[in-house]
Protein backbone atom coordinates (compact mmCIF):
# COMPACT_ATOMS: atom_id res chain seq x y z
CA UNK A 1 0.00 0.00 0.00
CA UNK A 2 1.44 3.50 -0.97
CA UNK A 3 1.41 5.71 2.52
CA UNK A 4 0.98 8.90 1.66
CA UNK A 5 3.85 11.23 3.30
CA UNK A 6 2.45 13.60 5.88
CA UNK A 7 4.51 16.98 7.60
CA UNK A 8 1.98 18.48 10.42
CA UNK A 9 2.70 21.60 11.96
CA UNK A 10 1.82 22.86 15.25
CA UNK A 11 2.13 25.83 17.36
CA UNK A 12 1.90 24.14 20.69
CA UNK A 13 1.00 21.86 23.21
CA UNK A 14 0.31 19.10 19.88
CA UNK A 15 -1.82 16.84 21.14
CA UNK A 16 -3.65 16.55 17.74
CA UNK A 17 -0.12 15.85 16.38
CA UNK A 18 0.20 13.15 19.00
CA UNK A 19 -3.06 11.88 18.06
CA UNK A 20 -2.21 11.83 14.19
CA UNK A 21 1.22 10.37 15.08
CA UNK A 22 0.37 7.50 17.40
CA UNK A 23 -2.36 6.72 14.62
CA UNK A 24 -0.08 6.36 11.52
CA UNK A 25 2.07 3.93 13.32
CA UNK A 26 -0.61 0.91 12.80
CA UNK A 27 0.03 -1.05 10.13
CA UNK A 28 -2.89 -0.23 8.26
CA UNK A 29 -2.42 3.77 8.21
CA UNK A 30 -3.04 5.38 4.90
CA UNK A 31 0.25 8.16 6.01
CA UNK A 32 3.18 8.62 6.97
CA UNK A 33 4.21 11.79 9.40
CA UNK A 34 7.52 12.47 7.59
CA UNK A 35 8.16 15.93 9.18
CA UNK A 36 6.51 17.77 12.66
CA UNK A 37 7.60 21.05 12.40
CA UNK A 38 6.64 24.04 13.91
CA UNK A 39 7.49 28.16 14.40
CA UNK A 40 7.57 28.16 18.04
CA UNK A 41 10.44 26.34 19.60
CA UNK A 42 9.21 25.48 22.68
CA UNK A 43 6.28 23.77 21.74
CA UNK A 44 5.68 20.42 23.43
CA UNK A 45 4.56 18.56 20.67
CA UNK A 46 8.17 18.85 18.91
CA UNK A 47 9.49 16.95 22.17
CA UNK A 48 6.77 14.24 21.42
CA UNK A 49 7.59 13.86 17.38
CA UNK A 50 11.70 13.64 18.26
CA UNK A 51 10.76 10.88 21.02
CA UNK A 52 9.32 8.79 17.76
CA UNK A 53 12.14 9.16 15.58
CA UNK A 54 10.59 11.75 13.40
CA UNK A 55 12.20 15.01 12.03
CA UNK A 56 11.48 17.98 13.35
CA UNK A 57 11.87 21.32 12.02
CA UNK A 58 11.88 25.02 13.92
CA UNK A 59 11.44 28.61 12.65
CA UNK A 60 10.54 31.30 14.90
CA UNK A 61 7.82 33.89 12.93
CA UNK A 62 9.68 36.77 15.42
CA UNK A 63 11.33 39.22 13.24
CA UNK A 64 11.02 37.77 9.62
CA UNK A 65 8.26 38.90 7.40
CA UNK A 66 5.12 36.40 6.27
CA UNK A 67 6.83 35.91 3.26
CA UNK A 68 10.21 34.73 4.61
CA UNK A 69 9.02 32.72 7.36
CA UNK A 70 6.37 30.48 4.87
CA UNK A 71 9.71 30.25 2.70
CA UNK A 72 11.02 28.41 5.18
CA UNK A 73 8.50 26.08 6.71
CA UNK A 74 7.64 25.20 2.89
CA UNK A 75 11.40 24.13 1.92
CA UNK A 76 11.45 21.59 5.27
CA UNK A 77 8.26 20.47 3.91
CA UNK A 78 9.91 19.91 0.26
CA UNK A 79 13.04 18.54 1.66
CA UNK A 80 11.12 16.00 3.96
CA UNK A 81 9.39 14.88 0.51
CA UNK A 82 5.89 16.19 2.19
CA UNK A 83 2.76 15.23 -0.56
CA UNK A 84 0.49 16.81 1.99
CA UNK A 85 0.50 19.10 5.01
CA UNK A 86 -1.61 18.34 7.92
CA UNK A 87 -2.52 22.18 10.22
CA UNK A 88 -2.90 20.87 14.36
CA UNK A 89 -3.11 24.20 16.42
CA UNK A 90 -0.92 25.88 13.62
CA UNK A 91 -1.45 28.86 14.56
CA UNK A 92 -0.49 30.89 11.84
CA UNK A 93 -1.96 31.85 8.50
CA UNK A 94 -0.64 30.92 5.97
CA UNK A 95 0.43 33.46 2.20
CA UNK A 96 -2.08 32.96 -0.56
CA UNK A 97 0.93 31.61 -2.81
CA UNK A 98 1.89 28.68 -0.39
CA UNK A 99 -1.36 27.85 -0.47
CA UNK A 100 -1.82 28.17 -4.11
CA UNK A 101 0.84 25.87 -4.34
CA UNK A 102 -0.57 23.35 -2.17
CA UNK A 103 -3.86 23.57 -3.31
CA UNK A 104 -6.09 20.96 -2.01
CA UNK A 105 -2.90 19.34 -0.01
CA UNK A 106 -3.40 21.40 3.24
CA UNK A 107 -5.83 20.28 5.86
CA UNK A 108 -6.71 22.10 9.17
CA UNK A 109 -9.03 21.20 12.35
CA UNK A 110 -10.81 24.19 13.53
CA UNK A 111 -12.46 24.16 16.77
CA UNK A 112 -15.89 24.85 16.26
CA UNK A 113 -19.01 23.23 13.57
CA UNK A 114 -17.90 25.13 10.70
CA UNK A 115 -19.31 27.20 9.01
CA UNK A 116 -20.03 28.93 12.25
CA UNK A 117 -16.88 30.42 13.98
CA UNK A 118 -14.49 30.86 11.56
CA UNK A 119 -11.69 32.53 13.43
CA UNK A 120 -10.70 32.74 16.86
CA UNK A 121 -12.77 32.32 19.99
CA UNK A 122 -15.01 29.92 18.82
CA UNK A 123 -15.85 28.21 22.05
CA UNK A 124 -16.81 31.37 23.57
CA UNK A 125 -18.74 32.12 20.62
CA UNK A 126 -20.87 28.84 20.67
CA UNK A 127 -21.79 29.60 24.35
CA UNK A 128 -22.59 33.11 24.02
CA UNK A 129 -24.97 32.28 21.33
CA UNK A 130 -26.63 29.64 23.51
CA UNK A 131 -25.79 26.85 21.09
CA UNK A 132 -26.69 23.08 21.76
CA UNK A 133 -23.22 21.83 20.49
CA UNK A 134 -19.68 22.75 19.57
CA UNK A 135 -17.18 20.33 17.83
CA UNK A 136 -14.86 20.79 15.21
CA UNK A 137 -14.10 20.23 11.83
CA UNK A 138 -11.66 19.03 9.50
CA UNK A 139 -11.17 20.89 6.00
CA UNK A 140 -9.54 21.98 3.16
CA UNK A 141 -7.30 24.83 3.50
CA UNK A 142 -7.68 27.34 1.14
CA UNK A 143 -7.00 31.40 0.77
CA UNK A 144 -10.03 32.29 2.24
CA UNK A 145 -10.12 31.56 6.27
CA UNK A 146 -11.18 28.64 7.44
CA UNK A 147 -13.48 28.23 4.45
CA UNK A 148 -12.50 25.66 2.42
CA UNK A 149 -14.69 22.08 1.48
CA UNK A 150 -15.87 20.06 5.15
CA UNK A 151 -14.43 16.79 5.23
CA UNK A 152 -15.97 15.86 8.36
CA UNK A 153 -16.93 17.30 11.94
CA UNK A 154 -17.49 16.25 15.59
CA UNK A 155 -20.28 17.66 17.46
CA UNK A 156 -19.53 18.28 21.43
CA UNK A 157 -22.54 19.31 23.96
CA UNK A 158 -22.49 22.19 25.29
CA UNK A 159 -23.52 21.79 28.73
CA UNK A 160 -25.45 24.37 31.08
CA UNK A 161 -22.38 24.92 33.26
CA UNK A 162 -19.84 25.37 30.28
CA UNK A 163 -17.00 27.31 30.16
CA UNK A 164 -15.10 27.88 27.12
CA UNK A 165 -12.03 25.61 28.68
CA UNK A 166 -14.00 23.22 29.77
CA UNK A 167 -15.56 22.68 26.69
CA UNK A 168 -12.14 23.46 24.74
CA UNK A 169 -11.09 20.02 26.78
CA UNK A 170 -13.96 18.14 25.17
CA UNK A 171 -13.98 19.09 22.03
CA UNK A 172 -9.80 18.19 21.85
CA UNK A 173 -10.60 14.28 23.04
CA UNK A 174 -13.66 14.75 20.27
CA UNK A 175 -11.21 16.27 17.69
CA UNK A 176 -8.06 13.08 18.76
CA UNK A 177 -10.80 10.61 17.25
CA UNK A 178 -11.71 13.00 13.90
CA UNK A 179 -8.62 13.92 12.67
CA UNK A 180 -6.50 10.71 11.72
CA UNK A 181 -9.63 9.29 10.28
CA UNK A 182 -10.36 12.01 8.73
CA UNK A 183 -6.90 12.55 7.06
CA UNK A 184 -6.48 8.74 6.40
CA UNK A 185 -9.72 8.93 4.14
CA UNK A 186 -8.53 12.28 1.97
CA UNK A 187 -4.97 11.11 1.08
CA UNK A 188 -6.00 7.88 0.38
CA UNK A 189 -9.16 9.03 -2.32
CA UNK A 190 -6.49 9.90 -4.65
CA UNK A 191 -5.86 6.03 -4.85
CA UNK A 192 -9.69 4.65 -4.46
CA UNK A 193 -10.65 3.70 -8.42
CA UNK A 194 -14.77 4.27 -6.90
CA UNK A 195 -13.64 8.18 -6.42
CA UNK A 196 -11.52 8.79 -9.13
CA UNK A 197 -14.20 7.73 -11.60
CA UNK A 198 -17.01 9.28 -9.96
CA UNK A 199 -14.60 12.49 -10.60
CA UNK A 200 -13.95 11.37 -14.22
CA UNK A 201 -18.05 11.14 -14.70
CA UNK A 202 -18.50 14.07 -13.58
CA UNK A 203 -16.08 16.04 -15.86
CA UNK A 204 -16.77 13.95 -18.69
CA UNK A 205 -20.80 14.04 -18.49
CA UNK A 206 -20.62 18.03 -18.23
CA UNK A 207 -19.35 17.96 -21.19
CA UNK A 208 -22.19 18.60 -24.49
CA UNK A 209 -24.36 15.85 -25.35
CA UNK A 210 -22.40 12.87 -23.63
CA UNK A 211 -23.36 9.46 -22.20
CA UNK A 212 -21.64 6.54 -20.46
CA UNK A 213 -21.09 3.45 -21.97
CA UNK A 214 -18.59 0.18 -21.28
CA UNK A 215 -15.91 -0.88 -24.20
CA UNK A 216 -14.22 -3.81 -23.73
CA UNK A 217 -15.26 -4.15 -19.99
CA UNK A 218 -14.12 -1.01 -18.93
CA UNK A 219 -16.04 2.38 -18.67
CA UNK A 220 -15.85 4.75 -21.29
CA UNK A 221 -17.80 8.08 -22.29
CA UNK A 222 -19.14 9.05 -25.99
CA UNK A 223 -20.31 12.16 -27.63
CA UNK A 224 -22.70 12.29 -30.21
CA UNK A 225 -26.26 10.14 -30.56
CA UNK A 226 -26.56 6.73 -28.47
CA UNK A 227 -26.32 4.99 -32.22
CA UNK A 228 -23.55 6.55 -33.20
CA UNK A 229 -21.58 8.35 -31.02
CA UNK A 230 -17.64 8.34 -30.76
CA UNK A 231 -15.63 7.95 -27.48
CA UNK A 232 -13.87 10.58 -26.34
CA UNK A 233 -12.54 8.67 -23.25
CA UNK A 234 -11.76 5.54 -21.73
CA UNK A 235 -11.46 4.77 -17.71
CA UNK A 236 -8.94 2.43 -16.87
CA UNK A 237 -8.52 0.97 -12.99
CA UNK A 238 -5.52 -0.69 -13.40
CA UNK A 239 -6.53 -2.51 -16.69
CA UNK A 240 -4.42 -5.70 -18.24
CA UNK A 241 -2.25 -5.53 -14.93
CA UNK A 242 -1.35 -2.21 -15.30
CA UNK A 243 -0.57 -0.47 -12.06
CA UNK A 244 -2.15 2.60 -13.23
CA UNK A 245 -5.73 3.94 -12.87
CA UNK A 246 -6.24 6.13 -15.39
CA UNK A 247 -8.44 7.81 -17.97
CA UNK A 248 -7.49 7.61 -21.57
CA UNK A 249 -7.82 10.21 -23.91
CA UNK A 250 -6.88 11.15 -27.60
CA UNK A 251 -3.85 12.98 -28.94
CA UNK A 252 -3.30 14.22 -32.32
CA UNK A 253 -1.41 10.85 -32.91
CA UNK A 254 1.42 8.38 -32.44
CA UNK A 255 3.94 11.43 -32.20
CA UNK A 256 2.70 13.94 -29.60
CA UNK A 257 1.53 10.70 -27.87
CA UNK A 258 5.44 9.53 -26.86
CA UNK A 259 6.65 12.61 -26.97
CA UNK A 260 4.12 13.06 -23.85
CA UNK A 261 5.30 10.23 -22.11
CA UNK A 262 8.93 11.00 -22.57
CA UNK A 263 8.44 14.64 -21.38
CA UNK A 264 6.54 13.62 -18.30
CA UNK A 265 6.09 9.51 -17.49
CA UNK A 266 4.88 10.44 -14.14
CA UNK A 267 1.78 12.00 -15.27
CA UNK A 268 1.17 9.98 -19.38
CA UNK A 269 1.67 6.34 -20.06
CA UNK A 270 0.87 4.49 -23.08
CA UNK A 271 -1.74 2.22 -22.86
CA UNK A 272 -1.92 -1.32 -24.25
CA UNK A 273 -4.06 -1.45 -27.33
CA UNK A 274 -5.11 2.14 -27.66
CA UNK A 275 -1.98 3.38 -27.53
CA UNK A 276 -1.87 1.75 -31.04
CA UNK A 277 -4.69 4.29 -32.02
CA UNK A 278 -2.68 7.43 -30.31
CA UNK A 279 -5.09 7.69 -26.90
CA UNK A 280 -2.81 8.70 -23.99
CA UNK A 281 -3.24 7.28 -20.57
CA UNK A 282 -3.63 10.18 -18.04
CA UNK A 283 -2.31 8.39 -14.25
CA UNK A 284 -4.82 9.60 -11.44
CA UNK A 285 -3.48 7.54 -8.78
CA UNK A 286 -0.80 10.15 -8.10
CA UNK A 287 -0.19 12.97 -5.83
CA UNK A 288 -1.16 16.09 -6.58
CA UNK A 289 -3.20 15.31 -10.05
CA UNK A 290 -4.45 18.62 -11.46
CA UNK A 291 -8.45 17.50 -12.16
CA UNK A 292 -8.16 21.34 -14.09
CA UNK A 293 -5.85 19.35 -16.06
CA UNK A 294 -7.89 16.80 -16.30
CA UNK A 295 -10.65 18.17 -17.39
CA UNK A 296 -8.71 20.43 -20.70
CA UNK A 297 -7.86 16.82 -21.66
CA UNK A 298 -11.36 15.73 -21.65
CA UNK A 299 -12.67 18.79 -23.33
CA UNK A 300 -10.09 18.50 -25.91
CA UNK A 301 -10.40 14.82 -26.77
CA UNK A 302 -13.82 15.54 -26.90
CA UNK A 303 -13.95 18.14 -29.49
CA UNK A 304 -11.72 15.97 -31.32
CA UNK A 305 -14.29 13.65 -32.12
CA UNK A 306 -17.70 15.28 -31.80
CA UNK A 307 -20.16 15.92 -34.63
CA UNK A 308 -19.26 19.09 -36.36
CA UNK A 309 -22.94 20.46 -35.13
CA UNK A 310 -21.58 20.61 -31.65
CA UNK A 311 -18.07 21.76 -32.32
CA UNK A 312 -19.34 24.29 -33.80
CA UNK A 313 -21.75 25.83 -31.26
CA UNK A 314 -18.55 25.62 -28.80
CA UNK A 315 -16.28 27.48 -30.97
CA UNK A 316 -19.41 30.51 -31.43
CA UNK A 317 -19.54 30.19 -27.76
CA UNK A 318 -15.98 30.55 -26.95
CA UNK A 319 -16.29 33.80 -29.47
CA UNK A 320 -18.14 36.00 -26.60
C1 LIG B 1 -7.10 22.43 18.63
O1 LIG B 1 -8.26 22.48 19.41
C2 LIG B 1 -7.39 22.96 17.25
O2 LIG B 1 -8.70 22.72 16.81
C3 LIG B 1 -7.16 24.43 17.43
O3 LIG B 1 -6.06 24.52 18.29
C4 LIG B 1 -6.03 23.40 19.15
C5 LIG B 1 -4.65 22.81 19.11
O4 LIG B 1 -4.47 21.88 20.14
N1 LIG B 1 -6.90 25.05 16.16
C6 LIG B 1 -7.21 26.31 15.87
O5 LIG B 1 -7.74 27.06 16.67
C7 LIG B 1 -6.85 26.74 14.45
N2 LIG B 1 -7.36 28.02 14.17
P1 LIG B 1 -3.24 20.88 20.12
O6 LIG B 1 -1.97 21.70 19.94
O7 LIG B 1 -3.28 20.22 21.47
O8 LIG B 1 -3.47 19.92 19.01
Amino acid sequence: MHRARVAIFISGTGTNMAALLYASLRDDSAYEVVLVASNVATAPGLAIAEGEGIATFVHSHKGVSRADHDAAMERALVDAKAEYLVLAGYMRILSDGFVRRWEGRILNIHPSLLPRYKGLDTHARAIAAGDSHGGASVHIVTPELDAGEVLAQARVAIRSDETPESLAERVKFAEHQLYPRAVSNYVSRGYDAEYLYARVRELALALPETHARDSHGSPGFRVGTEKSGKFFAHFNNQHHGEEHIAVLVKTGGMDELLDLVEAQPEIYFKPAYYGASGWVGLILNRPGVDWEHVDEWLQRSWRSVAPARLTRLIGAAEMF
